[in-house]
């Protein structure tokens, strides 16, 4: 009989040392927000991942880990089930996380004032890990039309010159929930096949994909596309295991494997620990039901959230998610200007990721988590509509 998850479990994550809950004085400046911001999920990790990791702790003797094939052939099956992706296993590489992973592959693969693309709005650290490591980041900024983004590929093309060598995509989307489609992802790849601009697709939030909706690998397109291409996953957001780090990449390209093999071997980065590796085992070995159930769970979430906000505070406009667990709320209608929305909102009691973060054309707009408990998530918005109603 298939097992019932319960996404409704409220579970007291406070001195836990976790970011989301133990971080709130210092971000917001108040202990007791309801935090809807950091991208981790207030589920509890399913009990096919605790009991592996249990099982693994309770040896009691925690010396340096192999990644082990059956770490590789898990990914492999996962990738295969939801996504018809056929990957070869020498092709995967360990990450400690798709943000070292990015970085690496910047400082592996690119020199200093090199230019790397990216689409903003978008997951702020790929603006860190270009500049940070003393590469160009340049705008190619994302189009809203009819509620959802879209590449703007005439400007692309137009910022692309000699020393333009690889460009960040974020399939799908934070902050937008958009889920690329094959074609527009075609379109992409071919401007950057044509321009030797490799993409580097972070592809993290693949499994978090709403009904009438599809995640492509990039990756998968074409043969072409392979060898022009590194894809980052991780199964740390669909099944809330980002503090055990561990993540993934899938580098069809030779050259570019050999480069990032070397770069892992000079920093010693590669050598993973014990319950990040069993947990990622799992969660690809046994993960599929319990993410349907997510999944489901996440949709009566989004809806909630469009009622609620129709009902209460009608001048908000989100751009409806098409997969993560992240909802981009267009905050422009307002009399207020954004950042003063979101002092507001952390006045009333919720604390939200305020959308200058995700730079150029986020500044209107506020990202709401809603991978938590529907009663929480209830509480936030009660606390959204105190701030803002007549606002
Ligand atoms: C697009 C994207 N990439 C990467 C990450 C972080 O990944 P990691 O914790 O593996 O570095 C996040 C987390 O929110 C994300 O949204």
């Amino acid at each position: 009989m298939t097992k019932i998850y319960d996404f409704d479990e409220l579970i007291d994550r406070t001195n836990t040392q976790c970011e989301k809950y133990d971080s709130r004085e210092k971000i917001f400046g108040n202990a007791d927000v309801i935090p809807l911001w950091v991208a981790d999920t207030d589920f509890k990790t399913p009990d096919f991942i605790v009991q592996a990791v249990k099982e693994r702790a309770a040896h009691e003797v925690y010396g340096y880990p192999i990644t082990p094939d059956s770490f590789y052939e898990a990914i492999e099956g996962w990738l295969e089930r939801r996504h018809q992706w056929t990957v070869n296993k020498e092709t995967i590489q360990y990450a400690p996380n798709v943000v070292i992973a990015l970085a690496s592959i910047v400082l592996s693969m690119t020199r200093p004032g090199d230019k790397i693309v990216v689409q903003p709005p978008v997951y702020f650290p790929f603006f860190q890990v270009i500049e940070g490591n003393g590469r160009i980041v340049v705008e190619n900024p994302l189009k809203v039309l009819d509620g959802r983004y879209h590449f703007d590929l005439d400007d692309l093309r137009s910022k692309i010159d000699e020393n333009t060598k690889m460009l960040f995509l974020c399939n799908p989307h934070n902050p937008g929930g958009t889920v690329w489609t094959r074609q527009e992802l075609t379109d992409l790849g071919n401007l950057c096949l044509e321009k030797n601009v490799v993409v580097v697709s972070d592809e993290i939030h693949a499994d978090l994909v709403f009904q009438g909706n599809r995640h492509t690998p990039f990756a998968n397109i074409s043969e072409s596309f392979a060898q022009n291409s590194i894809v980052a996953m991780s199964a740390s957001k669909t099944f809330n295991i980002a503090g055990l780090s561990s993540a993934f990449l899938v580098i069809p390209d030779k050259q570019k494997r050999l480069l990032y093999k070397q770069f892992m071997r000079a920093t010693h980065l590669s050598s993973g620990n014990f319950f990040g590796l069993v947990a990622t085992e799992a969660a690809f070995k046994y993960g599929d039901e319990w993410l349907n159930q997510l999944l489901r769970y996440l949709e009566g979430n989004l809806q909630f959230v469009e009622d609620y906000l129709a009902t209460h505070l009608p001048g908000l406009r989100i751009m409806k998610p098409e997969g993560t667990y992240l909802i981009w709320i267009d905050l422009s209608a307002l009399s207020v200007s954004a950042k003063k929305a979101c002092e507001l909102m952390v006045e009333a009691g919720v604390g939200l990721s305020p959308g200058f973060l995700f730079g150029t054309g986020g500044e209107n707009y506020v990202r709401l988590n809603m991978g938590c408990p529907r009663s929480l998530l209830l509480q936030g918005l009660r606390c959204m509509k105190l701030a803002l109603e007549n606002r």
